[in-house]
């Protein structure tokens, strides 16, 4: 059985475009593997945080996780702060990765923009943190998303570079998991990713929404006024059809050729409503559970410390032998 590592930012109430892509996808590999799911606060502050917030974007992540089925006691589910053997790697890790392979991060680059020189020492050393996660547990398996397999990548090449410096075979080959997951639009904007950034609260589906907002949000969702194609080249070029067809096809778990060969050549008002009704019937017991598990913090708070600690039994071992092997007095 291999050990499955994820990390999510704990960033407050996931959207659909969480949901779909990630969360959906730990919550299935629960059935035939070891997980360990992590909420990575040392992570969040590679770029400011509001202290509370930040505490409170943890407790709504954790909500969030449980109410989709993320099962606590046969699995694993904490925040990474609680487990400083994550740090004490990382900082092995800073030394054993190489300028010129973090130089060469697209992610960095990306959230950096032109004003590097004004970001957090952290967001740079950001990989090599989330290389020590994986490793601290010796994973195997590791689902993500398209845009960290880069940093999968990089992992893998500080894995080896340790394993040579200190000529051993300590740490395994990372294998990323990257499932075939819907790619989650803006319901404002087909050509944008759906986020928690935009201002418009009308872009997005959050985990908590009820039945008479995501019907809402669905009806407003931008369009074009051609009816829908029945062939899904028909698609091409309209991103917004794109994006409620994909939805439809990824929460009701059929091909989108299905669902064009059902709602082909109707008009969008018929294909919204059945829409927002497969989105409630997914969404809907989610966020019902979710504004329950929020009424009891402290219910919450003991999920974390119960996962914490069961992480730092396995933890312990691995990285008191890494730090063993690089000459440290254990
Ligand atoms: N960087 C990941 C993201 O933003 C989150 C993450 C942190 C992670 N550590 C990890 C994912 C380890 C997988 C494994 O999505």
């Amino acid at each position: 059985m291999k050990r499955v590592f994820s990390g999510i930012q704990p960033s407050g109430i996931p959207h659909l475009g969480n949901y779909l892509g990630a969360i959906r996808n730990w919550v299935t590999l629960q059935e035939e593997h070891e997980c360990i799911f992590c909420l990575v606060d040392l992570h969040a502050i590679t770029v400011w945080q509001d202290p509370k917030e930040l505490q409170e974007h943890t407790l709504q992540q954790t909500a969030v996780l449980l109410a989709a089925g993320i099962d606590p006691q046969r699995h694993i589910l904490f925040n990474q702060s609680a487990v400083s053997a994550h740090a004490r790697l990382a900082w092995i890790f800073n030394c054993v990765s190489r300028l010129g392979w973090l130089n060469r991060m697209t992610q960095f680059k990306d959230k950096a923009g032109k004003n590097r020189e004004n970001h957090s020492a952290g967001l740079y050393v950001y990989p090599n943190l989330m290389a020590a996660d994986i490793l601290t547990y010796k994973a195997t398996l590791v689902p993500v998303g398209d845009d960290q397999k880069q940093h999968i990548e990089l992992a893998n090449d500080i894995a080896q570079k340790f394993n040579h410096d200190y000529g051993t075979d300590f740490f395994p080959q990372i294998e990323p998991f990257t499932p075939p997951a819907a790619r989650v639009m803006s319901l404002r904007d087909g050509t944008k990713k759906m986020s928690k950034s935009d201002p418009s609260e009308q872009s997005r589906i959050d985990l908590t929404d009820d039945a008479d907002t995501i019907a809402q949000k669905v009806r407003r969702a931008k369009t074009d006024s051609d009816p829908l194609p029945s062939e899904t080249e028909g698609l091409a070029e309209r991103p917004e059809a794109r994006n409620l067809v994909g939805l439809y096809a990824a929460v009701s778990s059929t091909p989108p050729e299905q669902v064009l060969a059902e709602f082909g050549g109707q008009g969008f008002g018929t294909f919204k409503s059945a829409l927002a009704d497969r989105l409630s019937t997914t969404i809907g017991p989610i966020a019902d559970e979710t504004r329950r598990l929020l009424d009891d913090r402290s219910h919450l708070l003991s999920v974390l410390r119960n996962g914490a600690d069961r992480a730092r039994a396995i933890a312990e071992p691995i990285v008191t032998e890494a730090e063993q092997l690089v000459g440290f007095l254990r």
